[in-house]
């Protein structure tokens, strides 16, 4: 009874990463502490390394508007105006990367929010200490992923071209 469960959920999961294919977008912000920092680069490299495909890029200074819009699930949390402060300090480096499982494997590559909880080797568990100062955002769901990009680089604005190694990276 068990085995049969847990290969009909096996197929299910199958089926969903099928589904979801290699289309998949996360979007991934160098926040101002990781600007400053000198860390853009370090971040870009690790998800291009990966395999991932960059398909949005670009620096900017956003509002509080538009943060506010972005973090809109922590309005009522007590360090959301300490986060709008931050995020809001200094430019950002908003980009969009697509691949399979994008998401789950990005917010894997950022480790835990708390830096301190992220095992080495992770970008927050390498480079940060502090939660309020935590360099790197990642979208923490597939929906999430469409909405953050859709929000900061307008619907249907990202890139659309193929990798020539997307043959060596995926089979
Ligand atoms: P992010 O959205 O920035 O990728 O971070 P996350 O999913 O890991 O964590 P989330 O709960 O979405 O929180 C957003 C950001 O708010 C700051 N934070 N401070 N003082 C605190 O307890 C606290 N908790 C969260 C962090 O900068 C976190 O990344
Ligand atoms: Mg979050």
């Amino acid at each position: 009874m068990v085995a049969t469960l847990l290969s009909i959920f096996a197929a299910f999961s199958r089926a969903e990463v099928k589904m979801s294919g290699n289309d998949e977008v996360s979007f991934i912000m160098v926040k101002p502490d990781g600007v400053q920092r000198g860390l853009v680069g370090e971040i870009i490299k690790r998800f291009e390394n990966r395999g991932f495909q960059l398909v949005g890029c670009k620096m900017m200074s956003p509002s509080k508007e538009h943060l506010e819009k972005h973090y809109e699930d922590l309005k009522a949390k007590p360090f959301f105006p300490g986060l709008i402060k931050y995020m809001s300090s200094g430019p950002v480096v908003a980009m969009a990367w697509k691949g399979k499982q994008v998401v789950k494997t990005g917010r894997a590559m950022l480790g835990a929010t708390n830096p301190l909880d992220s095992n080495p080797g992770t970008i927050r568990g390498d480079f940060c200490i502090d939660v309020g100062r935590n360099i790197c955002h990642g979208s923490d769901s597939v929906e999430s992923g469409k909405r953050e990009v859709n929000l900061w680089f307008g619907e249907g604005n990202t890139e659309k071209y193929s990798l020539v190694s997307e043959s060596m990276i995926y089979e």
